[in-house]
């Protein structure tokens, strides 16, 4: 790392310590800030951290809806997210006033929210998921009702596939992982044939069916570190790549197509992270009302064991 890098860093750090914060960062973060970061993890395992620790101030480091989910576990913290307009376009792809109406022509119905949507429509779902846990949240829930996922039709039919439910699903997706294609996969998987393809559940069916695994961001890091095998293609965001090789260096990871990149994910910088904890900025904060509403299906989520 470079001198600058270093002084960040260490400016960073010392901001911590002074102001009582911790800093989270989402495995798809830049490498540097992963680096400087408490913690680094998939959205179950950063909404956990946010729901249990002591610190006065949590500064997020990956998109806005996650900064919510700690603001919606945490109201007494302080939650910031180092830069304002790093958003997820799956997220906005459903609007609570859209999800409400779709509610009235299907009542009784069970709304399970991929953490990735806003507060507002956490607080129009009955019961969260991420994508550590959507079978395991899904197989939770009483088999005589009918389902709606939202937003992610992808995550979506990965989960009717695992737990034989039948499920309506909104028609979101991540273009990032949408745009993975069973060619490109094809093609990775000649020029390695013995690596084995790990995808997450965000990509789409016709990937996830040539996928040896399908996990979440650190349910890859988990599995890779313990399987016999020594090569990986990895069909999700390219920041993944860092930890996965930090945590295996005796392993070698492929990205499955070297443009899958979340542009939103790539916008924080460690020179953002030390202006937020000197200026103690942008502030993300949910409303109580539609906090108190939001956490019921957050927690719901959180009560389910994970497995990774
Ligand atoms: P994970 O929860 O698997 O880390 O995924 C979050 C995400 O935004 C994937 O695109
Ligand atoms: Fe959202 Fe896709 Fe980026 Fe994940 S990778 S934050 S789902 S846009």
């Amino acid at each position: 790392m470079a001198d600058e890098g270093r002084k960040l860093e260490k400016r960073i750090r010392g901001l911590l310590r002074e102001r009582k914060a911790i800093l989270l960062a989402h495995n798809y973060q830049k490498p540097e800030v992963q680096d400087v970061a408490d913690l680094c993890g998939d959205s179950l395992e950063l909404s956990m951290k946010a729901a249990e620790t002591d610190a006065e101030i949590i500064v997020f480091c990956g998109v806005h809806f996650m900064a919510e989910t700690a603001s919606i576990l945490s109201p007494d913290k302080t939650v910031l997210l180092p830069v304002k307009t790093a958003g997820c376009t799956m997220a906005d792809m459903i609007t609570a006033a859209q999800l409400k109406e779709r509610k009235e022509t299907m009542p009784d119905v069970v709304i399970v929210s991929y953490v990735n949507t806003t507060a507002e429509v956490k607080a129009e779902s009955d019961l969260c998921c991420t994508s550590a846990n959507a079978v395991q949240v899904v197989n939770s829930i009483d088999p005589e009702k009918k389902i709606l996922m939202t937003p992610d039709k992808n995550l979506a039919q990965y989960t009717q596939r695992e737990t034989g439910r039948d499920i309506v699903y909104w028609e979101g997706y991540c273009s990032v992982h949408h745009n993975l294609t069973v060619e490109q996969v094809e093609s990775v998987r000649a020029a390695h044939p013995k690596a084995l393809f790990l995808a997450h559940p965000e990509c789409s069916p016709q990937v996830l069916e040539l996928a040896d695994e399908v996990k979440s961001t650190s349910g890859m890091i988990a599995y890779a570190a313990r399987s016999d095998h020594r090569e990986f293609i990895i069909g999700t965001e390219t920041g993944i790549l860092h930890p996965l090789s930090k945590a295996n260096p005796d392993k070698v990871f492929i990205p499955a197509d070297p443009r899958m990149i979340c542009q939103d994910m790539k916008k924080t910088g460690l020179s953002e992270v030390a202006e937020a904890l000197e200026t103690m900025e942008p502030v993300v904060k949910v409303p109580e009302a539609i906090r108190i509403r939001a956490k019921q299906a957050v927690d719901r989520m959180l009560a389910i064991p994970r497995d990774a």
